[in-house]
């Protein structure tokens, strides 16, 4: 059984500690533990963190190999700091099935770099027609327990009560794209003043934050749990801050872009900054920082979008929608919620890992750092000043809105149960 010291991490940001992994366990923390053995991390100054944990990950696998698979995307995974990823149904052919999902698992079995746990789609081919099977899903040794059609919404209201009401049965839970789609037909960026100078179709606040009041009094008239993805209006804020305060089952999770960058960028017209919710305003940025910080928002989820060159080096108009995120959401996190004090480092772990692991149910994930538990552990320096350089991902896809620029920290380690995914900053 191989052994590792990580010395005098910060853990959670707070005590420097030391941390013995014994196999795929924790077997102490404190401070002076003898290596007896053990390979030792030297850690003076960097954050220990439980192994983030992504609700919101497009992998690609199977039918756009070409973006993304799943070998790339956990390798990415593992980059950024997660130890587990759920991958989105949006796939050829769609997750709507058993045996897709069951492929998808079975491949991140394989892949090694992190834990996959697939999506299922909601409705059968994303069409939001008929509901997939969902308990032949949830029954597979893929054990699904989250659906969504995401990149699509399920916009008919009985469909959307009927599957609140299927995944009930078995705690399962529905993560909606809230995107009305008669509100957003021709939409390309945001609905404000920046559209109507750059006069690209707007995409209105009101269409996402309409299907979000919808979907909350169902899913309180149902009893059933109700995730939204990808917030990014104040307005959404507001709705999802008033159905938790009915104490109604709703969860949300926001991106790192939607934490840091606003639809001013499109002026530029380069189609990086082309993405579905799209980019919103500085109020809007603030609102979303805000809620996270209180817990309105429970997660950060990277919808990392990976895309070929050839589908985003276009015109704006004909570009696909979305950006990578996870070898840049960590650091984007860094820069917007802890340096600028509305988030300490117990609160990063609360929000890319506790919290997106309990509403996964992922068991041996989002674990505290204590002894006993699976070593799914991060560690990062924060103090790490670089520059953004997609040549260096280990995603397929280069699509970052970051490239070029400054963002602080860097992770260093990450360890799935006990053994090394990344070792000073390489992936093993
Ligand atoms: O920008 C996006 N890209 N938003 C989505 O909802 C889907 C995603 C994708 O699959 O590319
Ligand atoms: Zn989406």
């Amino acid at each position: 059984m191989s052994k590792t010291l990580i010395r005098g991490a910060k853990v959670l940001g707070d005590r420097a500690l030391d941390v013995l992994i014994d196999g795929e366990t924790v077997a102490a923390v404190g401070t002076g533990l003898d290596a007896d053995g053990a390979r030792v991390v030297e850690a003076d100054g960097q954050i220990l963190l439980p192994g983030l944990v992504d609700l919101h990950t497009h992998l690609r696998e199977p039918g756009r190999e070409d973006s993304e698979t799943v070998l790339t995307g956990t390798r990415a995974a593992a980059r950024g700091g997660y130890t587990a990823v759920h991958a989105m149904a949006n796939t050829f052919p769609v997750a709507d099935t058993a045996g897709v999902v069951e492929q998808v698992w079975r491949l991140g079995r394989e892949s090694g770099h992190c834990d996959v746990q697939p999506v299922g789609a909601v409705t059968v081919g994303l069409e939001g027609k008929q509901l997939a099977e969902l308990g032949a899903m949830h029954e597979s040794a893929a054990s699904v327990r989250v659906f969504s059609d995401d990149g699509k919404c399920v916009d008919d209201a009985v469909i959307m009560r009927r599957a609140l009401e299927y995944v009930k049965a078995f705690d399962g839970v529905i993560a909606q794209h809230a995107q009305e789609p008669r509100l957003t037909e021709g939409a390309q960026m945001n609905e404000g003043t920046v559209s109507a100078e750059l006069g690209l179709g707007g995409w209105p606040a009101v269409a996402e934050e309409s299907i979000i009041a919808r979907d909350v009094l169902l899913a309180a008239h149902v009893g059933s749990r109700l995730h939204v993805c990808h917030l990014s209006t104040a307005g959404s804020v507001e709705i999802v801050r008033w159905a938790k305060s009915k104490g109604w089952n709703v969860t949300a999770e926001v991106t790192p872009h939607h934490l840091l960058l606003t639809d001013e960028l499109v002026r530029s017209y380069d189609p990086v900054y082309k993405v579905n919710p799209p980019l919103r305003t500085e109020a809007d940025v603030r609102a979303l920082r805000e809620a996270l910080a209180d817990g309105t928002i429970d997660c950060v989820a990277t919808d990392h979008a990976p895309h070929p060159h050839e589908d985003k080096d276009c015109e704006w108009g004909a570009a696909a929608m979305g950006m990578v995120g996870l070898e840049t959401a960590l650091s984007v996190v860094q820069h917007t919620m802890v340096e600028t004090g509305l988030l300490d480092w117990a609160g990063v772990a609360d929000r890319m890992s506790f919290r997106p692991a309990a509403i996964g149910r992922l068991a041996g994930q989002g674990r505290p750092v204590s002894a006993g538990e699976p070593a799914n552990l991060t560690l990062v320096d924060p103090a790490y000043r670089g520059t953004v350089d997609s040549a260096g991902f280990a995603s397929r896809s280069r699509n970052t809105p970051y490239q070029g620029r400054e963002l602080p920290g860097r992770v260093t380690h990450t360890f799935l149960r006990g053994r090394a995914t990344v070792m000073d900053g390489k992936l093993v």
